[in-house]
C-alpha cells in the first residue's frame, strides 16, 4: 500500500491528489474544481476556542449525505453489546489474550467490547475493545460515537481512510477521528490488538509544565496521510457504531472517494518507540502520568476523561527506591494492556495482549515475586527493555461487559496474597 505523510499534530494540513482539486482562498466555493462537492468535518463545536477547534474541508466525488436509511446491523456481537446493569463486584481484574476467531472474521465484527464508562450521548468517556481479525474488510465503518485510538499488539494493519492511508505496525498506534470512514486490510493476514473509543474532548498533547518545551511525544513524530481516493462504482456495505449500537446501510460507491482536503482534524499514527521517556535521577518513582502520550480532558482542570499512557523502555537509576510501581489506589481508574515483552510490576499472568482493569480506589502495586525481587535488588543503573505496556486511564469508573466479566482470570488476587507481616521493635 502507498502511502505517505505529512508531520505534526493538530496542525493545518493540506493535500490534494489531482493539481488544482483543492480551491484557492475559499472553503466552499460556487462550483469546486472537476465538480467535486465541498463538505465540512467537524470535530469540535463550531465555536470552540480557535485553539481548540479542529475541522477539515473535504473535496469528494459524491457528498457523504447520499446514503439511504441505515438498518440495524446484526454482526459484530461483542461489539457495543450495551451496559451491564447488575451492581459491579469492585474486583480487581485480569484477562489472558482472547483467542483468534476460528471463522474468517474482519476487523469490525471482530470487535469485542471490554469496559466502558459513560453513554456515548454524554459526549464523556471511554471505552476499550479488543480486535481479532483474520480477513480484509470488504466494507467500510465509521464511528459517530468517538475518535479511535488503535493500538495494534500482533499484525500490520492498512488502514484505507476517507482522507489518506496509514500502514500501521505493533508498536505504533493511530488516531481516527470521530465520523471518518475507513476500511481495514491485514497485510499479515490476522491481526490483533486494542482500540481505546474516546466519546470526549479530542485527544491532544499533554502540557508539559515545568518540563519546558520538549519531552514524552513530539508533535513532528505524529504522521497525517496525504490524499488518496478510490474511484469505485457498485455496492458497498457501511457499518456504523451511533449511540451504542450498531448500524448499516449499502452506498452505490466507495465512500473513500476524498480527491483532496485541508485543515487540522485529520487521521494521524504515532510510534511509541520514539515516545522521549522522562523519568527520575534522583529518588522515588514519579507518577505513571510523566508517561502520558495523549490526553482527553474532563471539564475539571488536570482530571482527564482519558488518559492513553505508555511504559516503554527506559533506564531505572533512582537510589533507595523501590522501583517498581508503587502500592497504590487511585481516584481514577486504569484500563492497562501491553503490546510486547513483560511489564515490571507483574511477575506472570500479564501477557501480550491481556488487559487488567483496576477501578477507582482497588488497592493494587506491585505482586509477591515483583515485590521481593525489587526489595532485594541491588540498586545498580539498569535498563528495563523490549516491553511496551499502556495504560488508558481516566476519570470515570470503567464497566466491564458481560463478555469480560464471563472471561476475567479466577485468581487475580492472588498475585497480592502471601506479603509477610512487617515486623514491629
Ligand atoms: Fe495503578
Amino acid at each position: 500500500m502507498a502511502c505517505g505523510y505529512m508531520s505534526g499534530f493538530g496542525g493545518h494540513f493540506e493535500t490534494e491528489t489531482v493539481a488544482g482539486a483543492l480551491p484557492e482562498g475559499r472553503n466552499s466555493p460556487q462550483r469546486p474544481a472537476f465538480g467535486l462537492y465541498a463538505e465540512q468535518l467537524s470535530g469540535t463545536a463550531f465555536t470552540a476556542p480557535r485553539h481548540e477547534n479542529r475541522r477539515s474541508w473535504l473535496y469528494r466525488m459524491r457528498p457523504t449525505a447520499d446514503h439511504r436509511p441505515y438498518q440495524r446491523y446484526e454482526g459484530a456481537a461483542l461489539f457495543a453489546p450495551g451496559p451491564v446493569e447488575t451492581p459491579l463486584a469492585p474486583n480487581r481484574l485480569r484477562w489472558d489474550p482472547l483467542t483468534m476467531p476460528e471463522t474468517p472474521t474482519d476487523f469490525v465484527d471482530g470487535l469485542v467490547t471490554m469496559m466502558a464508562n459513560r453513554d456515548p450521548a454524554s459526549l464523556e468517556g471511554v471505552a476499550v475493545h479488543v480486535y481479532r481479525a483474520t480477513k480484509d474488510m470488504d466494507r467500510v465503518f465509521f464511528d459517530a460515537d468517538g475518535e479511535l485510538l488503535i493500538i495494534p499488539e500482533q499484525g500490520r494493519l492498512d488502514l484505507a481512510t476517507e482522507m489518506g492511508r496509514i500502514a500501521l505496525e505493533p508498536g505504533e498506534i493511530a488516531l481516527i477521528p470521530r465520523g471518518l470512514r475507513f476500511r481495514v486490510a491485514l497485510p499479515d493476514g490476522t491481526a490483533r490488538g486494542y482500540v481505546a473509543e474516546n466519546h470526549g474532548t479530542l485527544f491532544r498533547l499533554p502540557e508539559l509544565g515545568p518540563l519546558g518545551s520538549n519531552g514524552l511525544a513530539a508533535a513532528r513524530d505524529f504522521l497525517t496521510p496525504v490524499a488518496a481516493y478510490e474511484d469505485e462504482d457498485g455496492p458497498v456495505q457501511l457499518v456504523q457504531k451511533n449511540l451504542g449500537s450498531l448500524w448499516t446501510t449499502t452506498l452505490d460507491h466507495s465512500p473513500l472517494d476524498v480527491v483532496a482536503w485541508h485543515g487540522n482534524l485529520a487521521p494521524c499514527k504515532y510510534d511509541l518507540r520514539r515516545f522521549n521517556t522522562m523519568g527520575t535521577v534522583s529518588f522515588d518513582h514519579p507518577d505513571p502520568s510523566i508517561f502520558t502520550v495523549l490526553t482527553s480532558p474532563s471539564e475539571t482542570p488536570g482530571r482527564a476523561n482519558a488518559d492513553f499512557v505508555v511504559f516503554p523502555p527506559r533506564w531505572m537509576v533512582a537510589e533507595d527506591t523501590f522501583r517498581p510501581p508503587w502500592f497504590h489506589r487511585n481516584v481514577m481508574s486504569e484500563c492497562m494492556g501491553l503490546i510486547y515483552g513483560a511489564y515490571d510490576a507483574k511477575a506472570e499472568g500479564f501477557q501480550p495482549g491481556g488487559m487488567s482493569l483496576h477501578n477507582l480506589m482497588a488497592g493494587h502495586g506491585p505482586d509477591v515475586a515483583s515485590w521481593q525481587a525489587a526489595s532485594a535488588a541491588e540498586l545498580k543503573p539498569h535498563k528495563i527493555d523490549g516491553t511496551l505496556a499502556f495504560m488508558v486511564e481516566t476519570c470515570w469508573p470503567y464497566r466491564p461487559t458481560q463478555f469480560a466479566l464471563d472471561r476475567a482470570q479466577s485468581d487475580y488476587d492472588a498475585a497480592w496474597g502471601g506479603f509477610p507481616k512487617a515486623q514491629l521493635p
